[in-house]
């Protein structure tokens, strides 16, 4: 934040980097426009579920209530309720990484789950491999802890790494290695898991793996985790949440599976920060972890439908070429074909078209020539602001 030192308010250097996240800056947009205006905003730029299709199951919703209500209202144990952490421990262990209860911390959703990592992981000068385009709140941590950001570009069509300049970014000052998969932005699996684990084995790297799309993956991709390869329980930090498999983004309830040593590090870090997730919210995730998963698994069709129809709808635009996503609930369309920068086309779209997009640069220098869109909303109104589009592309 540009204060300068003469600022009254003598915030801490540590904030010189801080500004408003670049992801969310058409959003604000958006809602700028449409409180101005009037004109109704087609919201394909925010990265949450739209509309009644897209709500928690009931049980969990029966759940956080009958809590409220029997007076889960007072502090509870820091790192999570037990029964919570077991069944977070099955979990993972049923994704190939054996794990104990010891080995789980209930957050206050993934994006806690990912500072307390970083926070409590990296040292001034510490280098951080993090994906281009990636998930910005992780640069933003790194930073702040005065680590250093090492890019590794990802490798279109499918966004994969590139393991040979992945091997040359790593240095003696490398501690970390981030991955997120399916990745945000653009929905790709990583691949070449078992690779990747034998660079950072080899090289004493944790991989923080950010897994919060695991049960947004659609036949026949599959979800795997590093944590599961040899070697790479103790070498590895499994970040997950309920905000997307069970539609509960506002609840913010997350977890990380790691090292005991690890965790106990982390959960001194919430206790004296957040102190603990509210009772009824993990009573709640506890519900939804343990209650029936048809639900997920209406969800996942249900998405798996509005993604087949979005990129078959902008692929029939001219100058719009999008990858089908292996999962989560975005496409990243290259849109280079219409002439335009990103943010142009972005900019575009909304001022004169009411749609909002997030211009593939607010993720990293990769993501330029592409957008992003989030199709998790009712399937008019996913037709219609894919019909905005194609007008707006036919009238350049
Ligand atoms: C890659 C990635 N990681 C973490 C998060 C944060 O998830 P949560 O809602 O659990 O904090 C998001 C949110 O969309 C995300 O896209």
């Amino acid at each position: 934040m540009a204060t300068g030192d003469s600022s009254p308010l003598r915030l801490s250097s540590r904030t010189s980097h801080f500004v408003l996240p670049k992801q969310w800056a058409s959003m604000r947009k958006a809602e700028a426009l449409e409180k101005e205006t009037g004109k109704r905003v087609i919201h394909f730029e925010k990265g949450d579920f739209q509309g009644d299709e897209f709500y928690p199951a009931p049980h969990i919703l029966e759940a956080a209530s009958r809590a409220v209500h029997e007076g889960h209202v007072r502090y509870v144990p820091g790192p999570g309720l037990p029964e919570l952490r077991d069944a977070i421990a099955e979990e993972a262990t049923k994704r190939g990484r054996p794990t104990t209860r010891d080995e789980v911390l209930v957050t206050m959703g993934a994006k806690h789950a990912l500072t307390q990592s970083l926070l409590t992981m990296i040292d001034v000068g510490d280098e951080v491999i993090f994906p281009n385009p990636g998930y910005p709140p992780d640069e933003f941590w790194i930073t702040y802890a005065g680590g250093k950001v090492v890019y590794a570009p990802l490798v279109e069509p499918d966004f994969h790494f590139d393991l040979d300049s992945l091997k040359n970014l790593i240095t003696p000052k490398t501690k970390m290695l981030i991955i997120n998969s399916p990745q945000r932005p653009n929905g790709m699996i990583v691949g070449q898991l078992e690779e990747i684990a034998q660079i950072c084995l080899e090289h004493n790297v944790m991989v923080l793996t950010d897994e919060i799309f695991s049960h947004m993956v659609y036949n026949p991709a599959e979800h795997k985790t590093i944590a599961a390869v040899d070697g790479m329980a103790n070498q590895s930090i499994l970040v997950d949440t309920f905000s997307k498999t069970y539609i509960m983004t506002g609840f913010r309830i997350g977890w990380c599976v790691a090292n005991k040593e690890l965790i106990t590090a982390m959960d001194i870090f919430q206790q004296n920060s957040v102190t603990n997730v509210p009772a009824f919210v993990q009573l709640a995730a506890l519900a939804g972890i343990t209650g029936p998963q048809d639900h997920v698994l209406t969800q996942t069709a249900r998405l798996q439908a509005k993604r087949d129809k979005t990129v078959e709808l902008l692929n029939k635009i001219d100058g719009i070429d999008c990858q089908t996503p292996d999962g989560s609930f975005y496409v990243f369309p290259d849109i280079r074909g219409t002439g335009m920068t990103a943010q142009q086309f972005a900019d575009y779209l909304i001022e004169n078209f009411q749609v909002g997009v997030v211009a593939g640069t607010a993720f990293g220098d990769r993501g330029e020539g592409h957008i992003r869109l989030t199709y998790a909303c009712p399937d008019e109104v996913l037709e219609e602001g894919l019909d905005r589009i194609r007008r707006g592309v036919e009238n350049l």
